[in-house]
């Protein structure tokens, strides 16, 4: 297992390009399933979870090329509608082969995801979905079993706005038979840039980005080829480590409306954001210089939770008090005693942490446990004094590419380890 050497004290100064969105290329590798022939996508990151995706795909017969940023993949007759525990258990996005397994072939069987490090994350919601289509849904010794000749449109009631449930039950409506409604759907970017490739490849699919989603079935779709969104998380990662360290970075390649959340929070704090040629300016006069703001996560568009974490190392040393509220997982604060470690004053109670700045941080070795607490301590490591050991970076390579090959060229002083582990 790999560990990251960070060095504290550079501000960043340059350019960074931000790669495609890692939590819109997976429901789009899976929408391949729905078509016959073979679909090609681009601007796809260079990432583990895009490797454990294609892997899914080829165990169940699709035929796969993956060159990162190029991705094509090419589904005839399935040799199985199964999704192994082996590969759920290493990523839970592989429920998003459930809905369109159902819609094209009538069956799936599909691992349950297990818990994992953030919460429980069960997918109720994606089941009852199913099932109010039609299907005959059985939990079988920890796999889902869900049958259906031929999925019909219905009105579902999501009780809270999932994002893969929505993405999931809007691929699985794609080929219902008849109109679905979906109420309470997310209005993830991720969402929008579904629905954009279902329509392209011959769906009707209506609403998306609002929280009533509209799709009229159809009964057969075609491959496409498509250039994805660009990966709004990764962005925002990289314009908090630019306001942390008080750096001039251009954000390059970014959508400024998909990371608005975080921008609103980072300019209360103090950090200067402009547009400039196809990306976002990221000024500011380093994290001691900024104040402490609140905030709470949602689904979009409140702020995301897969920035909480990174937002928090932001605030670690800013002036006053920021008090973090985590209302989605719960159990999203694993970063907080590797960053009090660091010095860092922080009093988590319940699904709310209350950050006090601290005069500075000092460099540990400290673990990641998952993909965005990886990420909030990278940045905490590029403000502290000293060296910090950042390890089980694995976590970070899920969904960051090559992280310290695109912030060394801003000056951040990282380097890759290969562990003992
Ligand atoms: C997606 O996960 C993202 N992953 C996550 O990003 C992100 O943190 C999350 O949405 C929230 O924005 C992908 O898109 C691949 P949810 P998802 O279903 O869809 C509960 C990252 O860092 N829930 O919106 O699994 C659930 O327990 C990852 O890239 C149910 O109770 O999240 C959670 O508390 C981490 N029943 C809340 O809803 C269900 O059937 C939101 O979960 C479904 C969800």
């Amino acid at each position: 297992m790999d560990n990251l050497i960070v060095e504290g004290g550079v501000p960043l100064h340059g350019t960074i390009r931000v790669s495609g969105a890692k939590n819109a290329a997976l429901p789009i590798l899976a929408s391949a399933l729905l078509t016959e022939g073979a679909c090609t996508f681009r601007n796809v990151p260079r990432l583990r979870d895009i490797e454990t995706m294609a892997a899914l795909l080829r165990f169940m017969g699709a035929e796969t090329e993956v060159e990162p940023p190029m991705v094509s993949v090419r589904t005839g007759h399935l040799k199985r509608t199964e999704a192994p525990y082996e590969l759920v258990k290493q990523m839970r996005a592989s429920v998003l082969v459930l809905g369109p397994l159902v819609a094209r072939y009538g069956r799936a069987r599909v691992s349950l995801p297990g818990g994992c490090a953030i919460g429980a994350r069960p997918i109720d919601q994606h089941l009852k979905g199913l099932e109010a289509m039609g299907a005959t849904i059985r939990l079988d010794h920890g796999y889902v079993l869900a049958e259906c000749p031929r999925l019909r449109g219905a009105t579902i009631h999501l009780d809270m706005a999932t994002v893969t449930g929505t993405e999931n039950l809007m691929m699985a409506a794609a080929l219902a038979k008849g109109h679905t409604q979906l109420i309470g759907a997310a209005r993830e970017p991720e969402v929008e840039e579904l629905a954009r490739v279902l329509n392209k490849m011959g769906a009707r699919v209506d609403g998306a980005g609002t929280d009533v989603i509209h799709i009229e079935g159809v009964d057969e779709l075609h491959p496409i080829d498509h250039a994805i969104i660009p990966d709004r998380i990764e962005a925002g990662t990289f314009m908090i480590a630019a306001a942390a360290t008080g750096g001039d970075v251009l954000v390059d390649g970014v959508v400024p409306e998909h990371v608005e959340p975080t921008s609103a929070k980072m300019r209360a704090a103090g950090v200067d954001i402009v547009r400039e040629e196809g990306g976002l300016r990221v000024r500011s006069p380093g994290a001691r210089e900024l104040r402490g703001v609140d905030i709470t996560t949602a689904p979009h568009p409140g702020f995301p939770t897969d920035m909480q974490a990174q937002f928090m190392a932001l605030m670690t040393l800013a002036r006053g008090t920021s008090v973090v509220t985590e209302s989605v997982f719960e159990n999203r604060f694993m970063h907080v005693p590797e960053l009090s470690r660091m010095g860092a004053d922080i009093e988590v109670r319940g699904r709310v942490a209350i950050v006090n700045g601290a005069p500075s941080l000092e460099g540990a070795s400290v673990m990641a446990t998952d993909l965005r607490a990886s990420a909030c301590l990278v940045i905490a490591g590029l403000v502290a004094g000293g060296t910090t050991e950042v390890l089980r970076v694995y976590h970070l390579d899920r969904g960051y590419e090559a992280i310290e090959k695109k912030l060394g060229p801003l000056g951040a002083r990282i380097r890759r380890v290969r562990g003992n582990a």
